[in-house]
């Protein structure tokens, strides 16, 4: 007889595994269908994030932060330091070992929680009262049946025709995580936020990295003054060669390089060459293997499964979250989908607040922000008034040596409510989390100002900000 459970969740990513967990948590009878296998083959839990993506790059970032700051940033401090290396394979194997640590904990929190692991690639085979599925694993087909299925199957690189991914010369992430040496001329296709941020990684260690970014706008989807200010740090200050407004003609990959032909904003012709290519172009939804047309699961356009704001499809007691789905590709915003699909499905109220996501860049320094911007609030006639606190007026900025940056608080010029949160400096992916919170519980920029912040703390600035609403900041 086959197994049967009351949830199957296909993919094990951060919103699969958070939802088969939340799932089990309310005592339904739990199961969550993976394929990812690493490349010593070793089944694994916890997707794109936790082995390619969130984890290990954040692993590199500080690891190529911490050679940045001996090699450039302790002078200031009275520290000299000579004979400084980094040795790649140690920096790499710690990588790898904190995400074998995150992905056995996910296997662990699996067993503790009561949640089947089933291993291989899960496909619909046909509906009815139930759900039946099949698991194609190593040693053969199994066929499940399940009351509801949350479909968490994610989402992979988008490609170029022209570059064809070898993870050798031309990389997607997970090449680009696992570079064998330092190029010394390093191209990236895509300025967004894994460019940034990798292109910063490879650019510590030593490489010349030159971003190609087909728009002639730096960084959209920030506020523009975030935008603004980054740009300057990130070209002038740290030496990375962004070229905005390229268009990517012929790329042809030698024995040992890539060549990239390419037209500027001017238009004027330019071939560049690259001992690796990094593409980081975006990503698309992953809807393949599934058979999801075998049983009518409807999929938009551009290949996302079609859902309402409770992340139901079309089909009944089908439900897909994560990237999957439309939103912000972001591991924090499939969990919270996760969490909600699982309540709903055991008859509670399962909520997700879109318009409280947290975006944060983890370059140095750090990029974060919640709610509108500033072009956004203009565009929708919103009337609004801005605060704005420099990190050069805070003494623990100073003391950390990180002085760059700002936070700036966007609030209703009526209501003083507080619309959108922007901050770019040391520790921003932590500093948000207080914005989030305001937005959450609908605060105003008073609320803010009206609290105690610790002193000295990076989160005076905050304050400061919101005082700025009111033009009463105290110490700028
Ligand atoms: P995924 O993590 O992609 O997981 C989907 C899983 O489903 C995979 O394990 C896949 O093997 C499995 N699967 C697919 N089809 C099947 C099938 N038919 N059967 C069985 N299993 C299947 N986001 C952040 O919020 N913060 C960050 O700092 C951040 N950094 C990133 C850095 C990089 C380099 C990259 C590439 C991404 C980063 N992201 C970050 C984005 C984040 O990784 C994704 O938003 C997140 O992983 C999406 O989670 P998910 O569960 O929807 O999908
Ligand atoms: P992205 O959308 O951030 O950036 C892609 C960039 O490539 C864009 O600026 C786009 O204009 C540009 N582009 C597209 N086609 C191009 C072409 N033909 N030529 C030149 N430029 C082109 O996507 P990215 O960096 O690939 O990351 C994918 C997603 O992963 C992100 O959108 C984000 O959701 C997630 N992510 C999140 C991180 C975080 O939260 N810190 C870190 C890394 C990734």
């Amino acid at each position: 007889m086959s197994q049967s459970f009351d949830v199957v969740v296909i993919g094990s990513g951060p919103a699969g595994y958070i939802a088969a967990i939340r799932a089990a948590q309310l005592g339904l009878r739990t199961a969550c269908i993976e394929k990812w296998k690493t490349p010593a083959g070793q089944p694994a839990l916890g997707g794109t994030c936790l082995n390619v993506g969130c984890i290990p790059s954040k692993a590199l970032l500080e690891s190529s932060e911490n050679y940045e700051r001996v090699m450039h940033k302790f002078k200031v401090h009275g520290i000299t330091a000579t004979g400084v290396k980094f040795d790649l394979p140690t920096m790499l194997k710690r990588k790898d070992q904190i995400v074998g640590k995150m992905t056995g904990g996910i296997a662990g929190l699996f067993k503790k929680n009561g949640v089947t692991w089933l291993q291989g690639q899960g496909r619909f085979v046909s509906g009815g009262t139930t759900w039946k599925l099949e698991v194609i694993g190593d040693t053969g087909t199994e066929t499940i049946e399940a009351g509801n299925v949350i479909v968490a199957t994610g989402s992979t690189p988008r490609t170029l025709p022209d570059a064809p991914v070898d993870n050798r010369l031309i990389c997607d992430n997970e090449g680009a995580l696992a570079f064998d040496a330092i190029p010394k001329n390093l191209g990236v296709i895509g300025a967004g936020v894994i460019g940034l941020e990798l292109g910063s990684v490879w650019r510590r260690l030593g490489a010349n990295v030159t971003l190609l970014e087909a728009v002639p706008t730096f960084l959209n989807a920030a506020d523009t003054s975030i935008a603004q200010e980054a740009w300057k740090l990130f070209t002038k200050g740290q030496g990375l060669d962004i070229q905005l407004g390229v268009k990517i003609g012929k790329i042809k990959k030698g024995r040992s390089s890539v060549t990239v032909d390419y037209t500027d904003a001017a238009g004027v012709a330019h071939q560049s060459e690259f001992d690796r290519l990094i593409v980081s172009v975006g990503r698309v939804p992953n809807t393949q293997g599934l058979a999801a047309e075998s049983v009518g699961l409807k999929i938009d356009e551009r290949g996302f499964i079609e859902v309402d704001k409770n992340c139901r499809t079309n089909l009944p007691r089908v439900f897909a979250v994560g990237d999957v789905v439309r939103g912000p590709m972001l591991a924090h915003k499939g969990e919270e989908e996760g969490v909600m699909v699982a309540e709903i499905i055991a008859g509670q109220h399962g909520h997700v607040n879109y318009d409280a996501i947290p975006w944060v860049m983890y370059t140095a320094p750090e990029i974060a922000w919640v709610g509108q911007t500033e072009q956004q609030l203009k565009a929708d006639g919103v009337e609004f008034r801005t605060g704005r606190f420099p990190f050069a007026y805070n003494g623990r900025a100073l003391g950390r040596d990180e002085p760059e940056g700002f936070i700036k608080i966007l609030a209703d010029a009526r209501t003083d409510r507080i619309l959108g949160v922007h901050v770019i400096g040391g520790q921003a992916s932590e500093l948000i989390a207080e914005a989030v919170v305001a937005m959450e519980f609908g605060a105003s920029a008073e609320d803010i100002a009206r609290i105690c912040h610790a002193h000295p703390s990076m989160s005076e600035a905050m304050r400061e900000a919101a005082l700025a609403v009111d033009k009463r900041a105290l110490n700028g």
